[in-house]
Parts: C-alpha cells; structure tokens; sequence
C-alpha cells in the first residue's frame, strides 16, 4: 500500500488532517533516528528543483540540506532575477521546465494562489515553501513538530501567536494547522494586523481563538509563545508600517513575569521582536525550530518520493 503522501503536491495545509500530520511526524521521529547510510537511499538519485522568487534563508537551505541527507542532489534559482522570468518568461513555463528536470519541486513565490497554480502544470510533484501572504505549509509542520517535541504535546496548550497577523503566512498555515487539536490559541496584535477577516470564517469552524493587543497582560499564563516578524514588504502603505514598527518586543523583563517552562518560538527571521539576550535561555527554542526544519523537511521529501513511506 502507497504512503498518503506518495507523489502528492503539498500546497496547502487545508489538505491536512490530524492524521496526515501525525504521519509527517513519526517519519521525522524516524529520520531523526535512522543512521545516515539509510536515511541516504530515501531519495538516492532523485532531483529537487527549486525556484524562489523572494528570498529565503532556512526554508531553502533546509530543503537542499534535508535533500542532501537522503542522498538525492538539488538544483534551483534562489534569485529570480537571474532566470529568464527576468525576460518575461511565465511561472507556469518556469514551473514545467523545472519539472522536466526534477523529481520534486519546491516553490517560493509572492503571490496568493501560486503554489495552487504551479502545482496544476508541474509534472512533479510541488511543494508550497510560501505563497504570498497566504500559506507556508512545510513551515507549519515544523511549527508543530517543535511544539509537539518540546511540550510532548499540542492539544490542551495555551498558545500565544503575536505580531503581524495580517501578512504573516506562517500564521495562517500555523492557525490552519492548530484546527486539527484541542489548543487554547490567543492572537496578540496591532488592532491594524489583526487575522484577515476573509480567513476568520474558515478558521473558527476548526479553532477556538481570542484577541488581544497588549502583550504584557497576556504573557502570563500562556506556554507557547509564538512570535512572528512585521512584515514590511507586504505593507501597500509604508506609513502604516512605521505606526506598528516595533510594536512588540520580548526580552528579559518580560520573559520574568512568562510560565518557568514557557517555550518562544519564531520561524526567523526576527528583527527586534525578539532581543538576542533571550537566546541563551532555556526557553528560547527558535533555533531548535530552525533545526528540526531540515528534519521534517527530509521526512516529508522522503514520503513524496518513497511509495512505502519511510
Ligand atoms: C517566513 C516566511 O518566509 O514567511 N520565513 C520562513 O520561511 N521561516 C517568515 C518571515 O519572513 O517573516
């Protein structure tokens, strides 16, 4: 019987249930532990082809670094202004030759509904590595890995995610992917970074979640706190974005009033939310996050590649 995964497009995780998520888990649990000869023939020969039109740091090196660590090579454009979209060629051209070249295809690119729409002509199977202001999924997995490996749990957690909430596409995949557990979710923000109201309908079907703005009083008692970056390429209006520049910043005075056992999270890069004196605490787990990135990354690689699964 063929993996669930097995060929599939990871567009949104909207196409997730409880399920499928525990699925990419237990094979994260399982490359973690595999010894590296083994974890090299999961995709031994195979191709992944990248192509980010907006910059990245860790979704496409952890990619390239979790292809690596199964045994399989990548090629790619990290900067499309050094491919032919330069001259004018289409994302859907793009997409299909990429697909001609590779086994998988990981795709970053600015606007909503472009991973929806590489996926329809690519002739491999495409990952989403974030579409726009939409949706991050790989990132939401990892979210939920690091919660799950670090509290040994999700469902019953009170979860804070603060910051933009508007632009941020890790937010919604994250929000999207809590609806599948029993978590307490609180979203702290600027009243003008709230959620997207054309997505609020869609997510309260699944979770139950309040809103906030003063950070401060809704710290105490909460034991994950999630924090996420202004998003300041995505503002139509940069005099907004200098009104809620620095709204939110976590460092030490506040981290003394937080749960002892409180875990910060952030899918980086940060900028000021976050002060670098926290780095060295215990409850500081964004670089762990980064880490366990490449793992779960790897794990779903190796069940869009390998029929039987891992
Ligand atoms: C995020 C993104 O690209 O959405 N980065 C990431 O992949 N970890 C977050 C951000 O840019 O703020």
């Amino acid at each position: 019987m063929s993996n669930t995964f097995f060929q599939k497009d990871i567009v949104s995780v909207r196409d997730f249930d409880r399920e499928k998520f525990e699925e990419v888990f237990k094979a994260t649990d399982k490359v973690i532990e595999m010894n590296p000869n083994e974890r090299r023939e999961l995709a031994r020969g195979k191709t992944l082809g990248y192509l980010f039109f907006e910059p990245s740091t860790r979704t496409r090196l952890s990619f390239e670094a979790a292809m690596a660590s199964l045994g399989g090579t990548s090629i790619g454009i990290a900067d499309a202004s050094s491919s032919s979209a330069k001259k004018g060629e289409s994302l859907a051209d793009t997409v299909r030759i990429m697909s001609l070249y590779s086994d998988v295809v990981v795709l970053r690119h600015q606007l909503d509904g472009s991973s929806r729409f590489a996926a329809e002509v690519s002739e491999r199977p495409l990952i989403n590595a974030g579409s726009g202001t939409e949706e991050h999924p790989t990132q939401a997995i990892l979210d939920l890995y690091t919660i799950r490996k670090e509290k040994g749990r999700i469902d019953g957690l009170k979860i804070g995610i603060v910051g933009d909430l508007k632009y941020g596409r890790t937010v919604y995949s994250l929000l999207y992917a809590l609806g599948n557990y029993r978590a307490n979710v609180r979203l702290i923000s600027p009243p003008s970074l709230k959620v997207r109201s054309d997505s609020t309908y869609e997510i309260r079907k699944k979770l139950a979640y309040t809103e906030a703005t003063d950070l401060e009083e809704n710290l105490t008692d909460l034991d994950v706190v999630y924090v996420t970056r202004i998003q300041k390429e995505r503002f139509a209006d940069m005099e907004e974005y200098v009104k809620v520049k620095g709204s939110y910043k976590l460092g030490p005075e506040l981290l003394k009033k937080m749960k002892d056992d409180v875990i910060i999270m952030h899918p980086l890069p940060r900028l000021d939310e976050i002060s670098h004196k926290l780095d060295s605490t215990p409850n500081a787990k964004y670089f762990n996050q980064a880490k366990y990135g490449k793992d779960a990354r790897a794990a779903l690689l190796a069940l869009v590649l390998n029929e039987k699964g891992i």
